[in-house]
């Protein structure tokens, strides 16, 4: 496994985090997080974090709702600066009034932003987009506590998480080791189905194997009827925390006799539980990768698609 860029991750996320100087914002009603991939995962995370707060709207396309208007902050996350969607979605969102903030390491982003007047951030590279989480997610934090305020306490819990997990490899190595030449199917309690959003899109792009997410309780009205035959997957079930519906699932995979790889999230909020998760489990898609023999960084149709569109 080659952890490098995880070990950085608390400092990284430190060092980020309210280091970042931004204009006024105006206060919003709603939130709207555009991006795509490991810059768009920031959106499904930060959903799951403040969504109970105010409204948060992930897009991972290249439009926006009719609803958004002045009274929305826009968050364009493209760790590139180069990705069609966000940029398109986000230059929509300017167009129906909204204010627009970019987070980016540089590209188109960073230059027609300016050109256009829009604030950047601008962040610090990694090994690859996902690699650079702890920089998208920690800066788009920030500009969410300029615009509305963020419990500053939660933010530094859900960076002793990260250095939690990373004192955990070795259960991300078990994690990994079970998983390897099957399909992951991941249950997960949905107040944190963004680790599973993330695990699913590391189990793609680090090790490329493919994976099925399914949140419960919505998955105890579809999903979990496929537990009557056996399919060549390898059930995972990630707990947040004391849940019964989560607790009934689990007697029922026990009934139909399903083994699944139990992972139980650490942390004491539901963003340090997040950013426990998602160190761990990345590390578990890195030791499967090096498992499975393929290189964890290269995506290589990601690039050829990315070309194709131009
Ligand atoms: C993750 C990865 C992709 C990109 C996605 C969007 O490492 O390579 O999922 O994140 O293609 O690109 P960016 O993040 O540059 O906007």
């Amino acid at each position: 496994m080659n952890p490098l860029d995880y070990r950085q991750w608390p400092t990284t996320s430190k060092s980020i985090y309210g280091s970042i100087k931004l204009g006024p914002i105006p206060r919003p009603s709603s939130i709207l997080i555009t991006g795509m991939g490991g810059s768009g995962i920031v959106g499904d995370v930060l959903r799951d974090y403040l969504g109970g707060r105010i409204p948060i709207h992930v897009v991972k396309d290249l439009t926006v709702p009719d609803w958004v208007d002045a009274s929305t902050l826009t968050i364009a996350i493209s760790y590139s600066g180069n990705t069609s969607e966000t940029i398109c979605s986000s230059l929509r969102a300017r167009e129906r009034g909204s204010a627009v903030i970019g987070v980016t390491t540089g590209g188109i982003m960073a230059s027609e932003f300016r050109r256009l007047g829009i604030q950047v951030v601008q962040v610090p590279t990694a090994t690859a987009p996902r690699f650079g989480f702890p920089q998208l997610l920690y800066a788009a934090l920030s500009i969410i506590d300029d615009a509305v305020g963020v419990n500053g306490k939660e933010v530094e819990e859900s960076i002793a998480a990260q250095e939690e997990a990373l004192r955990d490899v070795s259960l991300a190595e078990y994690v990994g080791e079970q998983l390897l030449g099957a399909v992951p199917y991941i249950f997960i309690d949905s107040r944190v189905q963004g680790v599973a959003v993330r695990f699913k899109n590391d189990l793609n792009e680090n090790a490329k194997t493919p994976a099925i997410v399914a949140p419960i309780p919505e998955a105890d009205h579809n999903d979990i009827v496929t537990l009557m035959m056996r399919h060549s997957v390898k059930h995972v079930l990630i707990k947040a925390g004391p849940n019964p519906v989560m607790e009934a699932v689990e007697s029922v995979f026990a009934d139909f006799s399903a083994d699944p790889v139990k992972l139980e999230l650490k942390g004491d909020g539901l963003l340090a539980k997040e950013l426990y998760g998602i160190t761990l489990l990345g590390m578990a898609t890195l030791h499967m990768a090096e498992k499975l023999g393929v290189d964890p960084v290269r995506t290589d149709p990601i690039d050829l698609l990315k070309k194709r569109l131009g």
